[in-house]
């Protein structure tokens, strides 16, 4: 049985007629830049997130360098990010001319370790970037007491998490993306909410954010001819924008599909010694953009599952501190050695809303093969 990483065709198949009409509308409309779908998505993905303001971007990446733009976060400042996580986290950072503090992560959740937070700020630090990994938010409600004793900002990278919720010890559940100063979303095509191509989006409470970002995002302007800061050209596309409004709808029904997906390969796995399947933390609802296991001899696993025609991928292989582009940064193997053993060991198995339980089946049994 062949089983493909990712197959959105199902995504597509259900909602092949509100796509074809929200395309057609904005065909006809032509207001391909800033039209009247991203203004419409913005208003949505605003109400969605629990929040007052939203603006769209081009990718995920920009989201998370133009909001902390925003939040004039520039050359001198240091900026707290996981040691695991995608690299556009502290890529983002690396571009406004800050400096990235990798922070090591917490074994069970992946997400960055509290405890190790205190230990990275010096006088520079003026932020930290709680990423949300794998759809299982990060325990926001310890980064935002540290945030706040040492006046730092938060921008949490919700990039894998569309719709995870975090509960705070008083029992109140709050949605990814609204806890921080600003959320960062992608809707790269893969995403748990994702575009046709590139796509991100920025939401706060902070008008001054907001303000600001709207210029960043369209060239620094002010009035149509007036340009009152350093800007870019990064906005959502409208056409972008009609297929992500059109998807919205069903995000939480998808991601629901993913968390009876999770709970299919936990039963399966169960008491399966040889592999470590995902935690879900007492605070968290995780939304499994990645379903991430955990076993030794990953190479040979992964490899006889691909004989066995099942796709698997690794998120990731190199923690962040260990790669190149980082050098500069002096940081050595053994820094962090939870997020190195996990990078060792971690392999993602298929998951997407759409999957199937006999699909699901079938890893599990080729799975315990491979590592019986
Ligand atoms: C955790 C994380 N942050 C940021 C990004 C960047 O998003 P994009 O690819 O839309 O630029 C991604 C996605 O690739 C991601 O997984």
């Amino acid at each position: 049985m062949k089983v493909p990483f990712l197959d959105l065709s199902g995504q597509y198949k259900e909602i092949k007629k509100d796509f074809g009409l929200a395309f057609k509308e904005a065909i006809k409309r032509s207001d391909f830049i800033l039209g009247k779908d991203v203004g419409i998505f913005e208003k949505d993905f605003a109400g969605y997130s629990n929040r007052r303001f939203a603006i769209g971007v081009n990718s995920g990446t920009d989201a998370l360098f133009l909001g902390l733009k925003s939040l004039a976060i520039g050359p001198g400042d240091e900026v707290i990010v996981p040691a695991f996580t995608y690299i556009a986290t502290s890529l983002a950072v690396t571009y406004t001319g800050a400096r990235p503090v990798f922070v090591d992560i917490n074994e069970d959740s992946y997400n960055i370790a509290v405890d190790k937070i205190e230990a990275a700020i010096t006088k520079n630090t003026k932020a930290v970037i709680p990423v949300h990994l794998y759809g299982h938010p990060a325990d926001m409600q310890p980064i935002l007491e540290i945030a706040s004793k040492y006046n730092l900002k938060v921008l949490e990278d919700t990039a894998q998490a569309h719709g995870a919720r975090y509960k705070f010890s008083d029992g109140r559940w709050a949605i990814v993306g609204s806890m921080g100063d600003i959320g960062a979303f992608s809707f790269y095509p893969t995403k748990n909410l994702g575009a046709f191509g590139d796509a991100g989006m920025i939401v706060t409470d902070d008008e001054a954010v907001y303000k600001k970002m709207l210029m960043l995002r369209d060239y620094g302007r002010s009035s149509r001819y007036e340009h009152v800061t350093l800007g870019f050209n990064s906005r959502l596309d409208t056409v972008q924008a009609a297929v992500l409004r059109s998807k919205l709808p069903h995000l939480d029904k998808w991601n629901d599909s993913r968390r009876k997906n999770a709970s299919r390969y936990n039963r399966k796995l169960k008491g399966l010694g040889s592999v470590i399947t995902p935690k879900e933390l007492g605070y968290a609802r995780h939304v499994y953009h990645v379903y991430g296991i955990r076993v030794k001899e990953r190479q040979r696993v992964m490899s006889e599952l691909a004989k066995n025609e099942i796709s698997t991928l690794i998120h990731y292989p190199m923690p962040l501190h260990l790669q190149e582009v980082y050098k500069n940064l002096n940081y050595k193997k053994g820094d962090f050695p939870v997020a190195e053993r996990v990078a060792e060991e971690v392999i993602s198995l298929p998951m997407y809303p759409h999957l199937k339980p006999a699909q699901i089946n079938f890893i599990c049994d080729k799975l315990k093969e491979a590592t019986k």
